[in-house]
């Protein structure tokens, strides 16, 4: 078990009853999701001869449709081509593709061979979502992705509740209720309305700036419940049950508590760069502090409001356009959909496991690295 396994608490309303924090910088992950990787990975340049352009400073990096993801996959570098796209994508974010022709196959292959080469556990597989995957445990395909869907189900807006209104509150990592995570997630968009369903992403390197030295020292040593439980009643309402055996994507995720505690800030192992990892989304209990401490400091983090959507230069809009690809990463962005839109909206979701979440103590900040680096971005 990791040293910062702190579980010390039965539900999200509850009082943390003892204290275990070891500190908070670890190394050690457990043997079954143990990132494979023995150190950040270099950008060697492969992919510097397509049109692109850096979309904000902070995030996103978008190509022109010179580049075709399914001719990367079959391209005689290829391995160096998708070592190179693994890592932009750490560093940026997330990347944009338009007018791709990749299909359902080629995104699952290249999605599993972009995990792998960032040092994806063996043991760790393409993502399986425990609502909307209903699939045996080898049969997952791309994940479709529906308005008509989200609408009956409530989705991470919980729509039928009338709790909130602000779209913030969807700003999520894809499945961090998981004990393993998803390292990447890539969606291509095939039926879009006239106008709508942007989906924006936020930095959260570049979240860590925001606040001062002694706050993030603090945070470092805490850890957060990331809950999801509210997907048994979107299950039920697709006329469904979350599955209690089948296992999704490793073998520690398994079971129908979908709730796991992770580092408040995490190392990606790509860049080595240190990240916030929590959301309204899934945000639930901080750990190791009184109750009345968790709000103020889920208020300050998680008014996301104040962190992300106060800062704009930490965050990306992207518009669609049908056959756009974005391929993101998990461990260091959030994003969300914006429903502002009534027509027919579909596209295919591929996302891969990666690691269980950890801060490394050689974890540094992204201004730190660049500085290092002598780049701007
Ligand atoms: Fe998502």
């Amino acid at each position: 078990m990791s040293p910062i396994a702190i579980h010390t608490q039965t539900s999200i309303d509850e009082p943390v009853r003892t204290i275990k924090l070891k500190g908070a910088a670890v190394d050690d992950q457990e043997e079954v999701a143990r990132n494979t990787l023995p150190g950040p990975l270099k950008y060697s340049g492969s992919l510097d001869g397509y049109t692109h352009f850096e979309v904000t400073p902070s995030i996103g990096r978008e190509f022109g449709k010179d580049l075709q993801l399914s001719q990367i996959l079959k391209a005689p570098n290829s391995d160096d081509l998708i070592r190179d796209l693994a890592v932009l994508i750490s560093r940026r974010g997330v990347c944009f593709f338009r007018a791709q022709d990749v299909s359902q196959d080629e995104m699952m292959e290249l999605q599993k061979r972009i995990s792998t080469s960032a040092g994806q556990p063996k043991e760790s597989n393409m993502c399986i979502h425990p609502v909307s995957e209903n699939v045996g445990e080898m049969g997952a395909k791309t994940q479709l992705i529906s308005a008509e869907a989200q609408r009956k189900g409530g989705g991470i807006m919980r729509l039928h509740d009338d709790v909130s209104r602000w779209a913030t509150r969807a700003y999520h990592s894809d499945v961090s209720f998981e004990k393993v995570p998803a390292d990447y997630s890539m969606l291509k968009i095939n039926v879009l309305p006239p106008t709508g369903g942007d989906t924006q992403w936020v930095n959260c390197y570049d979240i860590l700036d925001k606040m001062s030295p002694s706050m993030l020292e603090y945070f470092k040593t805490l850890k957060a419940e990331h809950n999801a439980n509210f997907f048994h009643q979107e299950a039920a309402n697709h006329g469904r049950t979350i599955s209690k055996t089948m296992v999704r994507g490793n073998p520690l995720n398994v079971g129908d508590d979908l709730s796991a505690r992770h580092p408040l800030i995490r190392t990606n192992p790509v860049t080595g760069w240190n990240a916030l990892y929590y959301s309204y989304g899934f945000g639930g209990r901080i750990q190791g502090v009184t109750y009345d401490e968790h709000l103020f400091l889920r208020e300050y983090l998680m008014s996301l409001a104040q962190l992300c959507m106060n800062n704009f230069d930490c965050s990306v809009r992207f518009r669609w356009e049908a056959g756009s690809v974005a391929i993101w990463d998990n461990r260091s962005t959030l994003h969300s959909a914006t429903f502002d839109y009534k027509e027919e909206r579909n596209g295919d979701r591929a996302s891969s496991i990666g690691e269980l979440p950890y801060l490394s103590r050689e974890g540094i900040s992204k201004s730190e690295g660049l500085r290092a680096e002598g780049k701007q971005w």
